[in-house]
């Protein structure tokens, strides 16, 4: 694989806009370059399941980030669907715990038994969103200790129910790594490139300070999608990323 194609497969847009249309434009003007397409619950809840089989007749990967956190049983039950539409990566919060994350597995491995022809997808946990900053965690969550102690815990929780890996801030990313093995996957929003706003992001890094850290996917969303020319923003990125590989 080229280095270009194995750069572009590290990069997730975030498609965060609120309908099919506006994603389709969107997804006409990144054409040809081979990215994950992170699909979140405004699209999704807006779009619904056919707009990612559209994503995958198209032949990209796609995250679908909706972000599962409820009852073990509920969640097999969501992981259970969420397989069956064929996507490569979705996510749940580690703060549901570890009998939560292992009955999303279930869910997954259960789709696959029944109709073979589907893959496992790369099952994710969320440990802290990346807006939460130290006070947030500590005075209303009510998590004392700093953000990376939490992340870290939850990343060892996350690995622990045999999922993927997680999604973290990019500063986090080599704490997660020494403490669970540099096979789990980190997936990391809140990349912004030199010079762009930081919007409500709390956590960031440049996309060459992240690739530097080691982060296995990064998140990209609003530096391209609200940027003037989106195709332009992206080919930037992916360079930025070469840099720092
Ligand atoms: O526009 P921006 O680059 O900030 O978008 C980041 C994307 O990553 C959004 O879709 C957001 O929902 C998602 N995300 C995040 N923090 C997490 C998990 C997902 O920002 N912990």
């Amino acid at each position: 694989m080229s280095l270009a194609v194995e750069t572009a497969n590290r990069l997730m847009v975030a498609l965060d806009v609120p309908n099919p249309e506006e994603a389709r434009v969107l997804v006409r003007l990144l054409e040809g370059i081979p990215c994950y397409m992170k699909v979140g619950m405004q699209l999704f809840y807006a779009a619904g399941p056919d707009f990612v089989r559209e994503l995958k007749a198209m032949g990209y990967s796609v995250f679908l980030d909706v972000k599962m956190h409820d009852i073990p049983n509920t969640v097999k039950g969501g992981a259970n669907s969420v397989t069956k539409l064929g996507v490569d990566m979705f996510n749940v919060h580690a703060a549901g715990g570890v009998k939560m994350m292992q009955a999303a597995r279930e869910g997954a491995l259960a789709a696959v038994a029944e109709e073979p022809s589907l893959h496992l997808p790369q099952i994710i946990a969320v440990t802290q969103l990346t807006s939460t900053d130290q006070s947030t965690l500590n005075r209303e969550i009510g998590i004392p200790g700093s953000v990376e102690d939490a992340v870290v815990h939850y990343a060892q929780m996350t690995k622990e129910a045999g999922l993927t890996g997680v999604v973290a801030s990019p500063l986090e990313v080599s704490a997660i790594k020494s403490a669970c093995g540099i096979e789990f996957k980190t997936v990391t929003p809140g990349i912004r490139p030199a010079g762009s706003s930081l919007a409500d992001q709390s956590r960031v890094l440049t996309p060459s300070q992240a690739m530097e850290q080691g982060t296995d996917y990064m998140v990209v969303g609003r530096p391209i999608t609200a940027a003037k020319n989106p195709r332009e923003a992206l080919v930037e990125i992916l360079e930025e990323m070469k840099q720092g590989v």
